[in-house]
């Protein structure tokens, strides 16, 4: 009943690399045009695990929004903004956090493997346990039904699903819900009051599922208030009123970027290309790449399937220039380092308009500026839209 919205975050690491841009940029890039989208700079996220270093933050947040913006992330189409800019996400945290059994917090996955993973650090803290709690926060207080994330952060957008459904069960029984349900099934037609309490029965004794999505179409169809609508539709589902949105996650394929070893490209292997990287730095790392070792000397044929540069070659070569790669590799017609120069050049010509317009917003950082000021104007409309409802349902709103 709320309208469909894109929302995804990303803790600020400094600099991109490709692999970003491969992976998840160009995944927000395409959705822009599809969706209202919000992105935003996790940057209290990033204290969860950095709060004792907290100074490059900043740094590395912007150095970040200036590469979204290079990749192709457009604030006319996007919404984008810095977490700790819209302090709502904080008032919501804390009001989740009182309802949140910490069970559900030490269970999810990722709370012990990054303590294991980090173990250097001290992460036995409130706000670390709390970390997937706040990224609810964030989705939650957009009623964001589209989540673009990763494969490791399924579960907690899992977990967001599971603390709406509390949230509504909890606070979504308005006063009176009993005869506002009843009053509201009375404007149904006597077909329509049948059919919806037969389905609610299938649902919530049976549990078929296909009884949710029946009833959903038959209260779309009914002329009712927008808020009856909600009511049926909660009281069907047996969640209250649906005050907060159980999101949905859109799986963001990992990504296919090999690194300059062959390994998938990361910052912690140290195979990285910049997404601004800059062109002499590119051609130099590209011609230090390994290669086939069976290749010794310049007459020695090789296996494209044996070298990492093949592997890029399939993401920036064409049907010709891989078929010569293919041909010229394993008969030793081609020397490495002439195999290496499409590559070279597919990368350059990729970042090409990456650098340009990253240019342009660095020569003008007042506009960068203003572009996370109105992301955050923007994005604090919407929240403080839900923290209204969220205020009222608990009973604290004051005036
Ligand atoms: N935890 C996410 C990550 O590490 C970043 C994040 C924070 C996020 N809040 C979010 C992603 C909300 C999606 C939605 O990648
Ligand atoms: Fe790799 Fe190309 Fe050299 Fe073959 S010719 S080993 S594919 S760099």
């Amino acid at each position: 009943m709320y309208a469909e919205r894109v929302l995804s975050g990303m803790r600020p690491t400094g600099a991109l690399h490709l692999g970003h841009y491969h992976g998840v940029l160009a995944n927000w890039v395409k959705l822009q045009q599809d969706y209202p989208c919000l992105f935003f700079v996790a940057d209290w996220h990033a204290l969860t695990t950095q709060y004792d270093d907290p100074r490059n933050i900043h740094q590395n947040s912007m150095d970040m929004v200036v590469d979204w913006l290079a990749a192709g992330v457009d604030p006319a189409q996007a919404t984008i903004f810095i977490q700790s800019q819209v302090p709502e996400h904080a008032e919501l945290h804390l009001l989740l956090s009182m309802m949140t059994p910490l069970g559900w917090l030490e269970r999810v996955p990722t709370y012990k493997d990054q303590q294991e993973k980090l173990a250097s650090k001290d992460l036995s803290t409130y706000g670390f346990l709390g970390y997937p709690l706040l990224m609810s926060a964030d989705i939650l207080i957009y009623r964001a039904d589209k989540v673009p994330v990763g494969e490791d952060q399924i579960p907690h957008v899992e977990f967001t699903r599971e603390l709406a459904r509390r949230f509504n069960y909890l606070y979504g029984r308005e006063p009176g819900f009993a005869d506002k349900v009843e009053a509201a099934l009375a404007q149904l037609n006597s077909k329509h009051r049948r059919s919806y309490k037969e389905l609610r029965t299938r649902f919530q004794q049976e549990g078929d599922k296909t009884a949710v999505d029946k009833g959903k179409a038959l209260l779309a169809e009914a002329s009712l208030s927008l808020e009856d609508r909600e009511r049926l539709l909660g009281y069907l589902e047996g969640t209250g009123k649906t005050i907060l949105v159980e999101p949905g996650y859109l799986l963001t394929q990992a990504a296919k970027m090999p690194g300059l070893d062959g390994q998938k490209m990361s910052k912690s292997y140290g195979n990285t290309i910049a997404l601004r990287e800059a062109a002499d730095s590119v051609a130099k790392k590209i011609k230090a790449m390994p290669t086939d070792p069976a290749r010794v000397r310049r007459n020695d044929p090789g296996d494209p399937e044996k070298c990492p540069v093949w592997q890029l070659h399939q993401i920036y070569s064409g049907s010709s220039c891989r078929d010569w790669v293919q041909q010229g590799c394993k008969s030793a017609g081609i020397g490495c380092l002439e195999c290496k120069q499409p590559v070279i050049d597919g990368i350059l010509e990729e970042q090409a308009p990456m650098q340009e317009r990253a240019r342009h917003y660095q020569e003008n950082p007042a506009l960068i500026r203003k572009i996370l000021a109105d992301g955050a104007d923007q994005a604090r409309e919407l929240a403080c839209a839900t923290l209204r409802d969220v205020r009222s349902a608990m009973g604290l709103d004051y005036r």
